[in-house]
């Protein structure tokens, strides 16, 4: 990608933030977290501008960056972008392992700064609250996220304070504190490191940036589709499998194909969306399955996915609605089946996934075993972050590679 010059200035379309629940109009260029009605705040878009001011077409000229889409972005000042080098990440084909007649590509997120699709949400998230004055923040994460804010807030002048559940690797909380922020560990799940941040809030006077609590986060993600899109000469795939966690990815990419149709860059067709969680956290597979509007708290929840184990979800109603309307459906693979994916992805196709990216290879088999989808069908499957910052799988090698080679090995 050639040198970015510093982002100039173009019109923005932004108008009003809309509460989830109640529809109810909340005014731009000013700080929120939850609507007044408690609930998360979607960004709106003078679509018929949008559409008036740029064609897609126009795009060629632009940087491979999420920043190609900004008319469709909330950032008015250019000046406030804070960016890592956001770079259009590719879509790797898995040709070995799809079946004949059908396509199986990979998103592969784990190229992004911090090594995880987290930056698109925090390159949004960030510039926003430095455009409004934020200079603490605060959130919990299962580590990928916190890395972000930590590299993001760093480079904006935004002190950050993050907090992780106990058992989080080293690694992620070895890079959260060497990019800047104040780190701790919580004896508890990230639902309990949220409520840290909800309590301290006042008295530290860190803005909330956990996911959906504020509404520009979801707007980066929105760009995963909106990519996704573009890749494939404005078309989209029949289906997508996505790692939930909070399911900030898969709503934002339906809110991107929408917006997409709106302006008339995609047609009617829309893929089915698929919410991959894990056997030990699958508050979403159980509410889609009832056929429930929200998702019950899943109690002790486990997974080698960390990036998954969520819970509870405060935007669990809008992952059901974007499942169904789209015609999907949400699937659970146990961790055994993960691990086994993992292996399988790299050893066959020379992909190493992270353990949610391999969530959604297991759960595509599952899926085309039973039915539930087509051998002739393109999916997607989201890799979100990097495969090396996870402990690896353990592997099955006819070397004993704990032993350093032996020349007398080739007399
Ligand atoms: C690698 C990875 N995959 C998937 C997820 C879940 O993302 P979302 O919150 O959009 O459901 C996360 C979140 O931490 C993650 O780090």
């Amino acid at each position: 990608m050639p040198y970015r010059k510093p982002f100039p200035d173009v019109p923005t379309f932004v108008t009003h933030l809309e509460c989830t629940a109640t529809g109810e109009r909340h005014e731009v260029d000013e700080l929120h977290n939850l609507s007044r009605a408690g609930k998360p705040l979607l960004v709106r878009y003078d679509l018929a501008g949008v559409k008036q001011a740029v064609r897609r077409e126009d795009l060629a000229a632009r940087p491979f960056d999420l920043w190609r889409y900004r008319e469709l972005l909330p950032v008015r000042d250019a000046a406030h972008i804070v960016s890592l080098g956001e770079a259009m990440t590719p879509l790797v084909s898995l040709g070995r392992l799809a079946p004949k007649g059908g396509e199986l590509l990979v998103k592969d997120e784990g190229r992004l700064p911090t090594g995880s699709f987290k930056a698109r949400g925090l390159a949004l998230g960030v510039s926003m609250a430095k455009s409004l004055g934020v200079t603490r923040a605060a959130m919990p994460t299962n580590g990928n996220a916190g890395a972000a804010l930590a590299a993001y807030g760093t480079r904006a002048g935004i002190e950050t304070y993050v907090f992780c559940p106990a058992d989080t690797p080293e690694v992620n909380v070895s890079e959260i504190a060497l990019q800047g922020a104040k780190v701790w560990r919580v004896n508890g799940l990230i639902n309990d490191c949220g409520r840290i941040v909800a309590a301290g809030k006042d008295k530290m006077g860190w803005f909330d940036m956990s996911t959906l609590k504020e509404p520009y986060r979801i707007e980066g993600k929105k760009t995963m589709g909106l990519e996704l899109a573009e890749q494939l000469g404005w078309e989209v795939p029949e289906v997508i499998f996505y790692p939930t966690g909070g399911g900030t990815g898969l709503i934002g990419m339906w809110k991107a194909f929408a917006e997409l149709e709106a302006i008339g860059w995609l047609g009617a067709k829309k893929p089915r969306m698929v919410a991959v969680q894990a056997s030990g956290c699958a508050p979403i597979v159980k509410a889609f399955e009832e056929g429930a509007e929200h998702a019950d708290f899943w109690p002790d929840a486990h997974t080698v996915a960390s990036g998954i184990r969520v819970p509870a979800a405060i935007g669990d109603f809008l992952i059901l609605q974007a499942v169904r309307e789209s015609d999907g459906f949400a699937i659970a693979v146990d961790d055994e089946a993960i691990e086994e994916a993992r292996a399988e992805v790299a050893g066959e196709e020379g992909l190493l996934l992270c353990p949610e990216g391999a969530a959604t290879f297991a759960a595509w088999k599952k899926a085309l075993a039973e039915g539930r989808i087509g051998a002739g069908d393109r999916a997607v499957l989201f890799n979100c972050g990097s495969g090396l910052k996870y402990p690896m799988p353990k592997v099955t090698s006819s070397l004993d590679i704990t032993k350093p080679f032996d020349a007398a090995a080739l007399a």
